[in-house]
């Protein structure tokens, strides 16, 4: 069938966009729609036009997958500009999402009728690295108005029908049949001249003071990196001071300079790359889904209740155990006080979050599992404690349940093996809080079932996460790297990096916090009782005596306001003398001979003990594919989506410098320092961790 259809209802024709799924404004579709529009054009007959999608997509914009190679005519600028241009009223019949240049050819018809229940309209462009291309700066501007374009481009937030006809961008909410809607619209069209968003001159004088300096000075750590922010803003001030064409001509070439920049490649890996980690080898569409409607939550402590708030948020009701009343009032107090926030700062409305609340069951007895299709594990990290609940679980879970641990360290196969169903038992590892970070690490042990795999990467999705699928090992996929850039980090405090040298670095290369200021936040008492459980030797041992002095010396973080840093009542961080005395004399004990690292240093190091310990996962087999260590560190780890990942910065630097730069430090600072194999051998091909991704497909 073709991507473009055309039939005539009376005097009016309806173009019908059918490129599944999402409707994107490929090639083919440019062609077919150019023809359809010159055709109806040219057909006397025809007294105005339609244009519509097909499902629930009017069109999610370009195809993203062309931005690599050379476009070819039409483009979608001029295919825009020349419907605008249409003597024939031409009304955009909105009947689902409409993003990027789906939004930006719907602004290109003169009228819009927009389905009442479409949920998304907007020019997310900005999330990619790049900018509206196809005069979006310059016709949402004109439709609702410099200052809220300025909200939405630099944002890639979303806004439904409703709110869409509010801001002037929407003429028609249509109940119904939007098609029949927008037909009726046009014809009442007829016979009219149309109206053109192009030709619209925006009143400066109406634009409050400073709109765009304003805007420009709160771009500093835009999560779209340093370039497409600005050159949106340049673009939506372009509508202000200049005629369509004109203006269309500055977008473009703004457009340019953002699409070239690094962080645009970035961003773009990071979009298919969230996409791909869904894709499990071994198990298609074909598999059959568990039916998950009603969860339960053991423990209701940091990560219970946010696991447990993640789920009420996606609409399943849930039964939360504890094990004694005072700890299921205070997580249950927890739970009801998120959400009352939640509805103070208009994140939800006051009747979301009382129906919310409504969904929860606290409860005392385990036995109240007995029905959940899913249930979720979070007491203490203690293998004898999880041995003991996966015991009685075995024996109240229903027959079909998914019984998930939220452990994030121990052996989930272990876990798996005190049951008669290891098929059913998965890690789910959330990371906290568990109701606001988008990743969750599917631990999949060795007897996991491939349908309880393809349902957990599903509930990921419906409760808003990023599935991305780990093996079993110590600290799985994330914490496992975490870990040798944490050992990394306190390598150089020893060598002479103050903590607010190393924090300052990383989050002045885009993290979103340094890592010091990081355990500051989620308490240093958690490391140093793992720590000294295993009764560390050798340099591991060396790397504690600062953590774990600090620790002893009362200072667990923000918690106590003290940590690597000291915190005021608004838990603002400042720089310790106390702490950097602490690291001098550290380091003395240990005849470590202290320097200035510079920042770049600093930098690479982390960067590449990430990328080692992740190409080690990768050779293991734990993690599948190197893209989904980076979609791990950047939903989980706060890495800067604009810097693609540590893998992907290793890939870009190129794994032969990335394999010289390690061996030259594994000669400076000995064995912590190996070279992981897979990059060996990927470097003395002249290959890269993408090609070793594309090769596993
Ligand atoms: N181009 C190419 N492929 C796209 C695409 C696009 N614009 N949007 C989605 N896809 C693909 C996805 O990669 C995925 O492929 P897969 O099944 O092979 O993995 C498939 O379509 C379905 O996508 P999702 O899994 O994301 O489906 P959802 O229903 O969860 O989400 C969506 C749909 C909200 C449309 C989401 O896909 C999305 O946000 N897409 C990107 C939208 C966007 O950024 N548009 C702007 C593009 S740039 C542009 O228009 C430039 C212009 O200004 C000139
Ligand atoms: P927590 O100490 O805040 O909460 C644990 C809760 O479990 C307590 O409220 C306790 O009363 C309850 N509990 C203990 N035994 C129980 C039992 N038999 N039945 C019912 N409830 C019981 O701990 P936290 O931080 O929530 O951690 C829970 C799990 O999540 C651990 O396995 C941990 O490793 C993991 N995790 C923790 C993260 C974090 O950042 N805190 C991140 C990711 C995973």
């Amino acid at each position: 069938m073709s991507v473009v259809t055309s039939e005539k209802q009376g005097e009016v024709a309806v173009i019908r966009m059918n490129n599944p799924p999402v409707n994107a404004l490929g090639h083919a579709l440019r062609v077919g729609l150019e023809k359809a529009f010159n055709e109806a054009s040219a057909d006397a007959g025809v007294k105005a036009i339609v244009l519509t999608g097909t499902g629930k997509f009017f069109s999610a914009g370009a195809d993203i997958t062309e931005f690599k190679g050379e476009m070819k005519a039409p483009f979608l600028p001029e295919l825009i500009d020349h419907i605008e241009q249409s003597a024939k009223p031409v009304v955009a019949a909105v009947n689902g999402t409409a993003l990027g240049g789906g939004l930006e050819l719907a602004l290109g018809c003169h009228y819009r009728v927009a389905g009442a229940d479409v949920k998304q309209l907007g020019l997310p462009e900005i999330k990619l690295g790049i900018i509206p291309g196809a005069g979006g700066t310059q016709r949402l501007p004109r439709a609702i108005g410099p200052e809220q374009a300025l909200q939405l481009i630099t944002t890639g937030t979303f806004i439904d029908a409703k709110k869409g006809a509010a801001a002037g961008l929407i003429d028609k909410v249509a109940d119904g049949d939007v098609v029949a809607a927008a037909i009726e619209f046009a014809k009442g069209q007829v016979g009219k001249p149309v109206r053109r968003i192009g030709e619209v001159k925006i009143d400066k004088a109406a634009l409050p003071a400073g709109l765009f300096e304003k805007a420009r000075g709160s771009t500093a750590r835009h999560p779209s990196g340093p370039i497409a922010p600005k050159c949106a803003i340049d673009a939506v001030e372009a509508a202000v001071t200049l005629p369509l064409a004109e203006g269309n001509a500055k977008e473009r070439a703004l457009f340019r300079e953002a699409a070239a920049s690094p962080y645009a490649r970035a961003l773009q890996y990071a979009f298919f790359a969230e996409r791909q980690a869904a894709n499990l080898p071994g198990i298609g569409a074909d598999t059959k889904l568990r039916d998950v409607k009603s969860l339960g939550v053991l423990g209701a402590g940091t990560m219970g209740t946010g696991i447990t708030l993640a789920f009420l948020n996606a609409g399943f009701p849930v039964t939360i155990v504890e094990t004694t009343q005072e700890a299921l009032d205070k997580g249950v107090a927890r739970i009801k006080d998120t959400l009352a926030q939640n509805a103070k700062r208009g994140r939800i409305t006051e009747a979301q979050a009382q129906q919310r609340f409504a969904a929860l069951t606290p409860s005392l007895k385990m036995e109240d599992f007995a029905d959940k299709d899913l249930v979720i594990e979070a007491v203490f990290e203690n293998m004898a404690l999880k041995k003991e609940i996966f015991t009685k679980l075995d024996k109240i879970a229903k027959s079909g349940a998914i019984l998930a641990s939220n452990t994030s360290t121990l052996d989930v196969n272990e876990i798996a093996d005190v049951t008669k169903r290891p098929q059913d038992v998965v890690g789910l590892h959330f990371f906290s809080p568990a109701n606001i970070m988008r990743l969750l690490e599917i631990v999949r042990a060795e007897k996991t079932g491939a349908d309880v795999m393809a349902t957990s990467m599903a509930i990921a999705k419906k409760i808003g996460k990023v599935g991305v699928q780990a093996g079993v090992c110590d600290g799985f996929v994330g914490n496992r790297m975490l870990a040798s850039y944490g050992n990394e980090v306190q390598a150089m405090n020893l060598e002479g990096a103050m903590p607010q040298e190393i924090d300052g670095a990383l989050e002045a290369w885009g993290m979103a916090m340094g890592p010091l200021a990081v355990s500051d936040l989620a308490g240093l008492d958690v490391g140093y009782r793992i720590r000294k459980e295993r009764k560390l030797t050798g340099e591991a041992a060396q790397f504690a005596r600062v953590p774990d002095k600090i620790v002893e010396m009362g200072r667990l973080g923000q918690k106590t306001s003290a940590g690597y840093y000291k915190y005021d009542e608004n838990r603002k961080r400042m720089v310790d003398p106390e702490i950097e005395a602490l690291i001098k004399a550290e380091a003395e004990a240990l005849q470590i001979k202290q320097r200035h690292i510079p920042a770049d240093e600093i930098v690479e190091r982390c960067l590449l003990r990430l990328a080692n310990e992740g190409a080690k996962i990768l050779e293991e087999g734990i993690a599948l594919r190197s893209s989904d260590c980076d979609v791990m560190y950047m939903n989980g780890y706060g890495f800067p989506a604009w810097r693609g990942g540590p893998m992907w910065q290793a890939d870009n630097m190129g794994l032969k410098v990335v394999a010289e730069k390690i061996k030259a430090y594994e000669a400076k600072y000995g064995p912590r320092w190996k070279c992981a194999r897979l990059i060996e051998k990927l470097a003395a091909e002249g290959s890269s961790f993408a090609d070793y991704d594309r090769k596993k497909k």
